[in-house]
């Protein structure tokens, strides 16, 4: 078998040592690798770039299209990005793999039986990082849901629950509260499902479907998320698998994959030699079923399993009660090494199909017939320092021109006029909601609009156009509307 060529970075703190144990491992096991080490992380950041990665670096990864990377620190302090949400952008990688297990009663658990994966999109909703100070009072955030970002992660769920054997997919969302943005996430969750019959599927909100996990994560099978509750998902699920620091973690897109620990850089103990190295080593095991070599990656797994059931475990799984020998990074992947072409007795053994070389995700091609978008008003900002709504309606009322009437105030949201308590607190960020008359408006109607609220010294800061699509509504109502 010819050599994959991959890229590989030692990172920060304990990286070096745990990648080091990783790739002796990777090689006792037979896997079939040409590393090309980049350097990323603290020392780059240190020679002034703030991005953490240089131009050779993104070379190499374009080339090998395959990325093993050890934690790196995040410095502190403002002007830096962080390097993972750099990397998973510039490379597109939108589906993060997170498969959480338990290793019960090897490595102490209170839930015996947790064998779940955590598919979460991975470049949208609010890491867009899309954010504004907008008034004294009011910050903002954008939260971006897209129709083919999410048709990607939605088929890229249901793909890898059919090519790997699971039965169920629960999809994650708030859409009782964000009707529009996880709205668009749960109907095409629907619709996608219709072509994977053989599939469950259900959806639950984020609330409940998080206190479900913590309490019965048995239940839970594939769980498709946005990125935020995805995020939030993974470290309870790992958490109540008793083991943050044995998973590990795909970053995956049509190109470039990325694979990695879900821990960081651990600086409390960089340097002593005791860090665990199981998780990085689960990412390089997604890594060997990615590029097509799952017997290396299933002797692996196995021998990493028998480890574990010996009892030769790190400082942070060690347990009197079950463990049998406390050992330190270096003898920890002797150890596994040892028993490579053993299987676990008590655990499941391991088998990775050969991967399946079709995409995940066909390539999909814009709707050939968009909805009929219709513009019916605009939502209009202020920085008004007034608390009177009927004041700040008398201010804009006669402001309302031919084609676009004041029909509505909110503030932070809810409806303060017509009609509003005097109970509803009230911050300095106000919105105007124009709606046409007279016919549909166009650019220039707003251009009016806007135009005599600035000739009456109205502050505004911001304005949203509203937008009927095939008729309906691509806007929500003020609470209260
Ligand atoms: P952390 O995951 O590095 O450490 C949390 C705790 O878990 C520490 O007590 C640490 O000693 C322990 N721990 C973590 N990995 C371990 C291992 N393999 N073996 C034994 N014990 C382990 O999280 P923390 O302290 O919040 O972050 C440290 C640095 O790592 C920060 O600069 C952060 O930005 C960065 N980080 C990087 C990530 C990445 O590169 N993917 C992910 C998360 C954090
Ligand atoms: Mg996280």
């Amino acid at each position: 078998m010819s050599k994959t060529p991959i890229t590989v970075a030692y990172g920060d703190g304990i990286g070096p040592e745990i990648m080091r144990a990783v790739l002796q491992i990777l090689e006792a096991g037979g896997a079939q690798l040409e590393p090309e080490v980049i350097e990323i992380g603290e020392s780059v950041y240190r020679r002034g770039h703030t991005s953490g990665i240089e131009e050779s670096a993104w070379e190499s990864l374009r080339r090998t299209k395959v990325f093993l990377k050890a934690p790196i620190t995040t410095p502190q302090g403002g002007g830096y990005k962080s390097l993972n949400v750099t990397v998973r952008k510039t490379l597109g990688l939108y589906a993060n793999v997170r498969p959480v297990q338990s290793y019960e009663p090897f490595v102490t658990t209170k839930h015996k039986s947790i064998d779940l994966v955590i598919v979460r999109e991975n470049e949208e909703d609010l890491y867009a990082g899309i954010e504004y100070r907008q008034t004294e009072e009011v910050t903002m955030a954008l939260k971006l849901i897209s129709k083919p970002g999410t048709e990607r992660i939605v088929r890229y769920a249901y793909e890898f629950a059919r090519r790997n054997g699971r039965r169920k997919v629960t999809c994650i969302s708030k859409d009782n509260i964000m009707k529009i943005t996880d709205g668009l996430f749960h109907k095409m969750f629907d619709e996608i499902g219709a072509e994977y019959p053989e599939l469950h599927k259900e959806h639950m909100i984020v609330d409940i479907g998080a206190a479900r996990l913590a309490e019965m994560p048995e239940r839970f099978d594939v769980i498709l998320a946005p990125n935020l509750y995805g995020d939030i998902l993974s470290d309870i699920a790992a958490e109540v698998a008793g083991s943050v620091g044995l998973a590990g973690s795909a970053n995956v897109g049509d190109d470039c994959a990325m694979f990695e620990a879900v821990h960081g850089s651990a600086p409390d103990i960089a340097g002593k030699g005791i860090a665990n190295p199981s998780g990085l080593l689960q990412g390089a095991i997604l890594m060997l079923v990615h590029i097509g070599q799952p017997e290396a990656a299933a002797r692996i797994k196995n021998a990493w399993l028998k480890t574990l059931e010996d009892g030769i475990h790190t400082a942070d799984i060690y347990d009197e009660r079950v463990s049998e020998k406390k050992v330190g990074t270096e003898a920890f992947a002797q150890a596994v090494i040892e028993r490579l072409g053993q299987l676990p007795e008590r655990l499941r053994p391991a088998k990775f199909g050969e991967a399946n070389k079709e995409p995940m995700v066909p390539l999909m091609v814009r709707n050939p017939k968009p909805a009929q978008k219709e513009l019916v008003g605009i939502d209009v900002f202020f920085n008004w320092r007034g608390s009177k709504p009927e004041e700040l309606a008398q201010l804009l009322e006669p402001l309302s021109t031919d084609k676009l009437r004041l029909a509505l105030i909110t503030n932070r949201g809810v409806k303060v006029w017509p009609g509003g308590f005097p109970e509803t607190f009230r911050t300095d960020h106000w919105r105007g909601r124009f709606m046409a008359q007279n016919g549909s408006p166009n650019h220039n109607d707003i251009v009016e609009l806007l135009g005599k609220i600035a000739a009456a010294g109205m502050d505004f800061i911001k304005t949203e156009h509203l937008y009927n699509f095939d008729g309906k509504p691509g806007y929500s109502l003020g609470q209260g509307q």
